[in-house]
């Protein structure tokens, strides 16, 4: 257990918003799942969201979650789950774009919104919902690989600019025609509701990015070029969880096992001399998949102990 980590990702009052990125199939359903269920065993109302087109997070609670609205989750009060499906999320952000934009195309003509970036804006569009109206104390993401995690977050940010650009040249426009102002606002509204969104996202208090790796070369590479990435969107990573780590005593002389845990004793070097800024937590490789509640609770004790009660 880590404490550093658990203060770290505790809400302290105000709504905590943990990420969990990271490369494909290093643990980010497995540490996103089992974090959330023990914030809500620990009596904090917690939301789990994912934005990872796979259906992982239905196949992790057994029960089929959807994109609509949040759902309990059996067995484990005080938890509901949202699987956003990006193409899902496409079809309502492009209507809801359609009406905003309804009124400019005229003006302006050209399709903004058949853009191969209309997928990862809509996943961000209901991120942005989440940041608007927390309702929970714990909303924890389980977000696709790092790449397209990485371009749903960046881009708010062009989003953001062209809007402007849109308001104040329709503006001008409109003056020009002696067309009503007022039309912009909902362009304006929109533009406001994702710079807070980011401000919540660049707030190292309310938001928590980890990022989860194995001690292995790509996984590493992988890290450092998410963070500098997140950096650019003025983003700090704030802890890493190394994820199969092979504990000393599960080698009980294997020689094959004795290689693999020297190979990740080296890597641990390197990760401490490269990112030993950054809270860090392990998690030992477990001698079975992460597929059931009961697994899911041992994972979260392990890396934030076994208290009862809200701490
Ligand atoms: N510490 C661990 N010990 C054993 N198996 C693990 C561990 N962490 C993850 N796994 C398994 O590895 C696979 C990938 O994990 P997952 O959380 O789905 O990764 P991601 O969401 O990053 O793609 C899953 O089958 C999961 O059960
Ligand atoms: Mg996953």
């Amino acid at each position: 257990m880590n404490q550093d980590h658990k203060q770290l990702i505790t809400p302290n009052g105000n709504t905590k918003y943990l990420f969990f990125g990271g490369k494909g199939g290093v643990g980010k359903t497995t540490l996103a799942t089992a974090t959330a269920v023990w914030f809500a065993d620990h009596h904090y109302k917690t939301t789990i969201v994912s934005t990872d087109p796979t259906v992982s997070l239905s196949a992790m609670f057994g029960q089929e979650i959807g994109g609509e609205a949040r759902i309990p989750i059996r067995h484990v009060p005080n938890l509901c789950g949202l699987n956003i499906n990006p193409n899902d999320a496409k079809g309502v952000f492009q209507n809801r774009l359609n009406s905003v934009m309804g009124q400019m195309t005229g003006t302006f003509g050209g399709d903004v919104i058949s853009t191969p970036c209309a997928e990862e804006m809509a996943t961000f569009d209901q991120f942005v919902t989440f940041l608007e109206e927390p309702d929970s104390d714990v909303i924890v993401f389980d977000t696709a690989p790092t790449g397209k995690t990485l371009r749903e977050l960046a881009m708010p940010f062009d989003w953001a600019s062209f809007l402007q650009k849109q308001i104040q040249e329709g503006k001008k426009l409109a003056e020009l025609m002696n067309m009503d102002e007022n039309s912009f606002e909902e362009l304006e509204r929109d533009k406001r509701r994702y710079e807070n969104a980011l401000n919540v996202m660049q707030d190292r208090s309310s938001t928590v990015f980890n990022l989860v790796l194995l001690p292995e070369r790509l996984p590493i590479e992988e890290t450092y070029s998410a963070i500098q990435g997140l950096d650019r969107l003025g983003i700090p990573v704030q802890a890493l969880v190394i994820n199969q780590c092979i504990l000393p005593e599960v080698i009980e002389g294997n020689r094959f096992l004795a290689a693999r845990a020297s190979l990740q004793a080296r890597y641990m070097g390197e990760i401490d001399a490269r990112f030993g800024n950054l809270v860090m937590s392990r998690l030992p490789l477990l001698d079975r998949d992460v597929s059931d509640l009961g697994t899911l609770r041992m994972i979260g004790e392990i890396l934030y102990g076994t208290e009862r009660g809200r701490i």
